[in-house]
């Protein structure tokens, strides 16, 4: 089942989805339109607990199944506890990934498997986004972006080139079997042009 009203943000490390997020809210408020804005894994008390778990880089015996089912568990208390009562309550919301994420980095990146990934994720099916914007930026462009950048690395961003690549061609095999709701916008422009791209189509889908 897709949800009105609820907006995911895909793409992999350093696809620019902070900053366009932050534009995108900017836009929202100019119109009056209400939303929240929020993040995977994460976004409530329990779910950042468990992303630490996850992203801690002292976490190196961590198997891809649990990787899996903890953002699986982390999905299933945000849906509930933070997704579903604002879209109840008449806001839009704007969520920085969701299960494509674990589609392309757990399901094909790590090799778990697109199924293995629905089955673990299949509570997550009932709660679907009505649009996806999928921001393509390529692995080299990404990895460059990803050195220069001062904050501390967590344990995904450490993953090889090899990694990086194989979640980018996780993510055009979910643009494949999603294409009803997944919009591919071309993250190799400038920041700017990404970000119009992001703006019309959101306001596009929400009839504005
Ligand atoms: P972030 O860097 O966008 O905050 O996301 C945290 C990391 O978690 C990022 O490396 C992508 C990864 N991730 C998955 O591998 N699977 C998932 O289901 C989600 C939501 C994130």
């Amino acid at each position: 089942m897709k949800l009105k009203n609820f907006i995911t943000f895909e793409g992999g490390e350093c696809s620019g989805k902070t900053s366009i997020i932050g534009a995108v809210k900017k836009v929202l408020d100019e119109k009056g339109i209400k939303y929240i804005t929020t993040r995977e894994p994460g976004g409530i008390k329990i779910a950042e607990q468990i992303r630490s778990v996850i992203l801690d880089i002292n976490n190196k015996e961590m198997t891809k199944e649990c990787e899996t089912l903890l953002y699986a568990a982390a999905r299933m208390q945000h849906l509930s506890e933070r997704v579903i009562p604002a879209l109840k309550n008449g806001y839009v919301v704007l969520c920085d990934r969701f299960l494509d994420s674990s589609l392309a980095y757990q399901g094909y990146a790590r090799g778990i498997g697109m199924d293995n990934v629905l089955k673990a994720n299949s509570f997550a099916l009932d709660y679907l986004p009505e649009l996806t914007i999928f921001i393509d930026v390529t692995p080299d462009v990404a990895l460059k972006r990803l050195e220069s950048r001062a904050e501390k690395q967590d344990r995904l961003d450490l993953e090889t080139m090899d990694f990086h690549k194989k979640v980018y061609e996780g993510y055009h095999k979910v643009l494949d079997m999603y294409h009803d709701r997944v919009v591919r916008i071309d993250g190799n422009q400038s920041l700017e042009d990404v970000t119009n791209d992001c703006i019309n189509k959101i306001l596009e889908y929400l009839g504005r």
